[in-house]
């Protein structure tokens, strides 16, 4: 399972946590990666391995050998290099295929840190790099679209009426790729958008499927 970062998941990972999942989940089979990292210690307030941590991981008593975070302590292009070489080990050099990759986005239309204009959108081969964005003044650790679109499933989760426009756009507007989420078709997976009511107000009704509460 590939875990995104952000404001989004807290409320996800808190859900996730609650021990009537655990009835249905055996989380000590899950191996836990993030599908991208900030550059900044794990125990940053803008790390998204400690957001995970302290809302999923450590409630779960996740083992520390299934929890595989990007080193985003080290240098961007020591924090890639190692992280490849980790999933190259860990899938025994074959292609990388996840079980499951959660992802959300951005007012831009972004998702993992693929930004709009960024370097990372034309990578083809390497599955993480570290990528510049400008527009944050910041380097990101980031998945390449080709390794998320490797994956059994994916599912974006858009919380919020902030979010509404760009849904909009990424799903019913011009579809040649202007948003980097719009790169993000599993070639052999499912793609899921599990979004709140607010954020799909825009989309045609036609798209959209309500989910029963739980
Ligand atoms: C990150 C995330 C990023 C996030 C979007 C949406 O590291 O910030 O991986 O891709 O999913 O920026 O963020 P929010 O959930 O905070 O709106």
């Amino acid at each position: 399972m590939v875990l995104s970062g952000g404001k989004t998941p807290r409320v996800i990972f808190r859900y996730l946590a609650m021990p009537v999942f655990a009835e249905h989940i055996n989380w000590r089979a899950v191996h836990f990666f993030w599908g991208d990292e900030r550059c900044v210690p794990p125990d940053h307030p803008d790390s998204n391995f400690r957001l995970a941590q302290e809302n999923l991981l450590r409630p779960l008593a996740i083992p520390a050998e299934n929890i595989h975070r990007i080193e985003g302590e080290l240098s961007p292009s020591e924090a890639a290099t190692r992280y490849n070489a980790g999933l190259q080990a860990f899938f025994n050099g074959e292609l990388p295929r996840f079980d499951l990759i959660h992802l959300g986005m951005g007012e831009d239309g972004h998702t993992a840190s693929l930004f709009p204009g960024t370097a990372a959108l034309a990578e083809t081969e390497a599955k993480v790099v570290a990528n510049d964005v400008p527009q944050l003044k910041t380097t990101r650790i980031t998945f390449t679209a080709p390794l998320i679109n490797a994956a059994h499933a994916v599912e974006f989760f858009v919380i919020g009426s902030e979010k509404a426009n760009v849904l909009r756009e990424v799903l019913v507007g011009d579809q040649h790729c202007h948003y980097p989420s719009q790169m993000i078709h599993p070639s052999q997976g499912t793609l899921t958008w599990l979004v709140t009511a607010d954020a799909a107000a825009q989309l045609p009704a036609e798209l959209v499927q309500t989910a029963e509460p739980v």
